[in-house]
C-alpha cells in the first residue's frame, strides 16, 4: 500500500491543507488567559519566554524538543521495559532499531543530544583545532568552544536570505570547505559536522549530493564526517520531496545513505524518535572505543546511559516510525502551511518551508527596534501578550557576547514557531497566524528589550529582561481596544 505523506492528500475545493492522518486519543487541556494576565506572566518572565510557566501558556511553540506527541505504540511499548542497570533487553532492542534505521553497528547511550556533543567534542577537539560545519547549534557550538574548537560555518551565501527558493539552504559551500582545508591544514580539523534540517537557520535541509560531495573531499584529506541528526528523518523526507534522483526511493533507503556517509552519527531522541535521550552511533570499533569510556563517567552504564527504559523501548519505536512518511512529513507540512499564509499576509518568514517551526524574520517586522534591542527577543514576547503562543528567540540573545564583552550580533534575528509533531490541529494553527497578522498590522506598538540579569553561558537560557519602554502596557492595551472582552 502507498503511504500518503499528510501533504499528498488533495482537496477538491483546491485549497492546500494538511491532513492529519492520526486521531487524537489522548489529550490535555489548554488555557487562554486574558490579554492582561499574558501581560504579568511575561513581565514575571523577565521578557524571556523560556521563564513562562506553561499555565500561562495557550500553544506552545517553543520547540519540538520532548514534546512531539508518541505514539500508541510507542506508549504500549513501554509496558514491556525491562528494568535493569546493566544488559537490559530495552536497550538490545533499541540497538537493534538503530542498527537497521542508521545502518551503525556501535550504540553509545546518552541523556540528551548535547551530553552526545559533550562526549564527541571531549574526545575529538583540542585546542586550537577548527570545525566546519553547515551551521552551528547553540549547545553544540559551547561544547567545542569550552574544548578549545572553532567553528566555521561554511554554508552558501544564499543560505540566510530570508525570502528564496533554494531547496537546500542547509548545503555546505564546497568552495569554502576547500578554502578552510587549505588555509588551516586537514590536520587542525577533527571532522566536518552536518545538522540535518538546520536548526537555526530555519530547519532548512542539506541535500544529498552536497553530502556526497563533501564526503568525497573529507575523505581525499582523511578527514571524518559527523552527523547531527537530530532532525534526519525531515531532512530525508526533503530529499525524497526535492532531491529528483530519490523521489522513488524509500525513506529507509535514505536515512542508511545520510548514515553511511557519515563515520558518527549522533542526535536528540528528544526531537528524532519523540522520546527523551540521545546517542551516538558510529560502524568504526576504533571511534566507538574512544568513546565508550566516558559515557559510564557522564551518563550512566552502557546500556541505559542516564535515561530510563521506558524511554529507551519509545525511542526503539520511534526509530522504526522515523521511516514513516506519514509521520516525518507531519510537522512539514503544518509548517509549511503556516508559512505559505504568513508569507501570503505579508509577515515576513522564512521560504521556503523547512522542518521543525515556521521562523519570523523580526528584523523584517520591527524595522524599528535596532539589533541591539533584540527585535526576536521583542518579538516573542509580544506575540504572547497578544496571543499565548509561546515561540522562541533564535536571535543574539541566543548569541554570546565577545572576549570585550560586546553584543555579537546575530546573522539573523529570528522567531521560532515550532510544531511538534501531531500536537497542534488546524484551527489552532490558523489562530496563531491571526494573531500574528494583528500584531503585524499594528507593529508600531512594539519596541525593543535590554538585559535586567545576564548569565554569562547560554544567557537566553535565564536571562531576564525588560522593555526599554512601556510599549508592553500600551500593546495590551491596542489589543482591548481591538478585541473587546475576548482572549
Ligand atoms: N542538535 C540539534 C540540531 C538540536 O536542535 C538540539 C536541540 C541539540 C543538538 C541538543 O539536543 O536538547 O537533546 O540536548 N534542540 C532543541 C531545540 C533544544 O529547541 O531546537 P538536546
Amino acid at each position: 500500500m502507498k503511504e500518503n505523506g499528510a501533504l499528498n492528500v488533495k482537496f477538491y475545493n483546491g485549497q492546500n491543507i494538511p491532513l492529519e492522518l492520526h486521531k487524537v486519543r489522548i489529550v490535555q487541556k489548554l488555557h487562554l488567559k486574558p490579554v492582561e494576565e499574558r501581560l504579568e506572566a511575561i513581565e514575571k518572565g523577565g521578557y524571556n519566554t523560556f521563564l513562562l510557566n506553561t499555565n500561562d501558556i495557550f500553544l506552545d511553540m517553543l520547540t519540538d524538543s520532548g514534546t512531539n506527541a508518541m505514539s500508541d505504540n510507542q506508549l504500549s511499548s513501554m509496558l514491556h521495559a525491562d528494568d535493569a542497570y546493566a544488559g537490559s533487553q530495552s536497550f538490545y532492542r533499541m540497538e537493534k532499531a538503530l542498527r537497521e534505521v542508521f545502518d551503525k553497528h556501535y550504540i553509545l547511550p546518552v541523556h540528551q543530544g548535547r551530553a552526545a556533543e559533550n562526549i564527541i567534542s571531549q574526545v575529538f577537539i583540542k585546542e586550537g583545532d577548527i570545525i566546519p560545519m553547515n551551521y552551528h547549534f547553540t549547545t553544540t557550538k559551547a561544547h567545542m568552544e569550552l574544548n578549545g574548537g572553532k567553528v566555521f560555518e561554511i554554508y552558501a551565501d544564499e543560505a540566510l536570505r530570508i525570502k528564496s527558493n533554494h531547496q537546500f539552504k542547509g548545503n555546505i559551500d564546497i568552495g569554502k570547505l576547500e578554502s578552510l582545508i587549505n588555509e588551516y591544514g586537514a590536520g587542525r580539523i577533527p571532522f566536518i559536522r552536518f545538522e540535518a534540517s538546520t536548526n537555526l537557520i530555519g530547519g532548512q535541509p542539506f541535500s544529498m549530493e552536497n553530502m556526497k560531495q563533501v564526503k568525497a573531499i573529507a575523505d581525499a584529506h582523511g578527514i571524518m564526517i559527523v552527523l547531527d541528526a537530530s532532525l534526519i528523518g525531515e531532512n530525508a523526507w526533503f530529499i525524497k520531496q526535492r532531491e529528483e534522483e530519490y523521489k522513488q526511493s524509500s525513506i529507509k533507503d535514505i536515512l542508511n545513505e545520510m548514515c553511511m556517509l557519515s563515520d558518527i552519527v549522533y542526535f536528540s531522541s528528544r526531537k528524532v524518535s519523540s522520546t527523551r535521550g540521545g546517542g551516538i552511533c558510529t560502524g568504526s570499533e576504533e571511534l566507538y572505543l574512544k568513546m565508550r569510556d566516558l559515557v559510564p563517567l557522564f551518563e550512566g552504564f552502557l546500556t541505559y546511559g542516564g535515561m530510563s527504559v521506558r524511554e529507551i523501548e519509545a525511542m526503539a519505536v520511534g526509530f522504526y516510525e522515523t521511516t514513516d512518511e506519514t509521520i516525518i512529513s507531519q510537522s512539514p507540512s503544518f509548517v509549511a502551511y503556516a508559512v505559505n499564509e504568513m508569507d501570503r499576509l505579508g509577515i515576513p518568514v522564512i521560504t521556503p518551508p523547512g522542518a521543525l517551526g515556521c521562523h519570523i524574520d523580526a528584523m523584517g517586522f520591527l524595522p524599528h527596534v535596532p539589533q541591539e534591542e533584540y527585535p526576536a527577543g521583542a518579538l516573542a514576547a509580544a506575540l504572547f501578550i497578544v496571543s499565548g503562543v509561546r515561540g522562541m528567540e533564535r536571535g543574539t540573545i541566543s548569541s554570546e557576547r565577545d572576549e570585550d564583552g560586546n553584543d555579537i550580533l546575530a546573522d539573523m534575528e529570528l522567531l521560532r514557531l515550532a510544531f511538534p509533531r501531531r500536537v497542534f490541529t488546524l484551527s489552532q494553527t490558523m489562530f496563531m497566524i491571526d494573531r500574528a497578522k494583528w500584531l503585524f498590522d499594528n507593529r508600531d506598538l512594539v519596541g525593543g528589550l535590554r538585559f535586567r540579569e545576564e548569565p554569562p553561558v547560554l544567557r537566553f537560557f535565564m536571562g531576564q529582561l525588560e522593555p526599554v519602554s512601556d510599549w508592553p502596557l500600551k500593546l495590551a492595551a491596542k489589543f482591548r481596544e481591538d478585541f473587546g472582552e475576548s482572549l
